[in-house]
């Protein structure tokens, strides 16, 4: 095995003599930092060896709890790849289709540490933020959604946090998906962590729907009178596309 791994937080705070306690980078590096007064009047930056330290620390730190959540979505990932194998082989299906992954951005976490109403600090990120790492799977059929959620609820070492079925009550907008937070052990080279992956199971005509959806909220400039047409275009597909 590989023994090149990055170093832990600890390990690289204990490389520059810090410990994890004192450190200023447990604040999330946000947009603003270096904040204006390290700007000069013609506009350049001037930045002090302590806001030059400060910004590689966040960033070391950023990189390694985006690390973490990565390998949790790729172990996440290999677990259903597994079942849809088994599956296959065991009876003849194919409950994936395909399967998109994702890790939230961190102005994308910023925003959302702020509309939850709490300080932008690392721990707040890790203790609130369950969608850092996201999975859909995209399923043929409602019935696969259903048997790859069970399966997954079967298996002893993953943690469901919350589920959120919106199959069976879908939004107002019409929006339709099992959304489920589950946490996944993953060994690291000095610890085992359970992080949390939201996985969105829905099939393909749930994905193309939300998609679509999607794509519309991004169109600034439709006219009121067709955004509520468009709305209600969109409602009534959702229903057909549920039959
Ligand atoms: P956010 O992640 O900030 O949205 O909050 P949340 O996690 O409490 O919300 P929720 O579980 O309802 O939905 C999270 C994700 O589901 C979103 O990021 C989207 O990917 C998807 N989603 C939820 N509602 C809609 C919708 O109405 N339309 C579309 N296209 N996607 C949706
Ligand atoms: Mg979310």
């Amino acid at each position: 095995m590989s023994t090149t791994g990055e170093p832990s937080i600890e390990a690289a705070e204990r490389l520059q003599g810090r410990t994890v306690e004192d450190s200023a980078a447990k604040q999330l590096p946000v947009p603003n930092v270096p904040d204006l007064s390290a700007f000069d009047m013609n506009g350049n930056l001037h930045m002090t060896s302590e806001s030059m330290e400060k910004l590689h620390q966040a960033s070391v730190e950023t990189q390694s709890i985006m690390q973490k959540y990565r390998a949790a979505m790729r172990e996440m990932q290999v677990r259903l790849e597994i079942l849809d194998q088994d599956l296959n082989l065991k009876k003849h299906r194919n409950p994936i289709h395909h399967i998109e992954s994702r890790l939230k951005t961190p102005a994308s976490i910023y925003e959302k540490i702020g509309r939850y109403g709490y300080e932008a600090t690392l721990e707040n990120m890790e203790r609130y933020i369950l969608d850092i790492a996201g999975i859909r799977v995209i399923c043929p059929y409602i019935q696969d959604v259903y048997s790859l959620f069970e399966l997954l609820n079967r298996q002893d070492d993953l943690e469901i946090v919350k589920v959120k079925d919106y199959i069976a009550s879908p939004k107002p907008n019409g929006y339709r998906s099992l959304h489920v937070i589950a946490r996944i052990p993953v060994f690291f080279m000095d610890k085992k962590e359970s992080i949390p992956v939201e996985i969105q199971l829905r099939t393909l005509a749930m994905d193309f729907w939300a998609s679509l959806e999607h794509k519309l909220q991004y169109k600034k400039n439709i006219p009121e009178s067709q955004s509520k047409f468009l709305k209600d275009e969109l409602y009534d597909c959702a229903q057909q596309s549920a039959a």
